[in-house]
């Protein structure tokens, strides 16, 4: 499959994840530099998603985006979202919808993500339904709740916070899981059982 032949030579290119994180790692960018990194990669993954057109490479690579995206919102409301909740609390919006929302965004791309995960060769139209999604929500996460919070948090709580998140990714789930709870205090345990429990499958 082929959206655009402008870039021939891109799907060549490896898959890499910026600022890897592990549990092991010692993070030397803040947590909204982090995540803005993430937020790049998705975007352009999936611009390099539009020039692939050998199938098989497609649905690998696909399935590898759908795995980045979930993980970091998994990461997000394990090891972010809770603790910026109260720093947010002058935003015009409040706090606590501005937190309700990026879940509520999480749970409907997740939806798209999951019926894209189970198709058995990822679709054209599928992907940009996904993305679309994944686009829409990342705009607002950077408007609502990053922008705003880079001011607020000082250099040693954003590398703190950063080492959290890192350390999230052996507590975060691979998957989507657009079933999972809506409520800001509800879904970190949620996430963290789920993935629990894929990886007791697992083992
Ligand atoms: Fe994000
Ligand atoms: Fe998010």
């Amino acid at each position: 499959m082929l959206f655009l032949r402008r870039f021939p030579v891109a799907s060549l290119l490896i898959f890499y994840r910026p600022f890897a994180s592990s549990a092991t790692s010692t993070s030397s960018v803040g947590i909204i530099d982090l995540i803005l990194s993430e937020h790049q990669h998705m975007r352009d993954e999936y611009e390099q998603l539009k020039t692939i057109d050998n199938t098989k490479e497609l649905d690998s690579r696909v399935r590898q985006w759908i795995a980045y995206i979930a993980r970091h919102g998994h990461k997000e409301e394990i090891a972010f979202y809770p603790k910026v909740e109260k720093y947010l609390k002058d935003e015009q919006k409040g706090a606590h919808h501005l937190i309700e929302h990026g879940i509520k965004e999480h749970r409907q791309l997740e939806k798209e993500l999951k019926k894209l995960a189970e198709q058995s060769t990822v679709g054209e139209k599928q992907i940009h339904k996904s993305a679309a999604k994944l686009i829409h929500h990342l705009k607002e996460e950077e408007s609502d709740i990053l922008e705003p919070l880079r001011s607020k948090l000082d250099d040693k709580f954003q590398l703190a916070l950063a080492q959290q998140f890192n350390d999230a990714d052996r507590l975060a789930s691979n998957k989507p899981h657009p079933e999972l709870s809506r409520k800001p205090e509800k879904a970190p345990q949620d996430n963290i059982d789920v993935a629990l429990a894929e990886k007791q499958k697992d083992l």
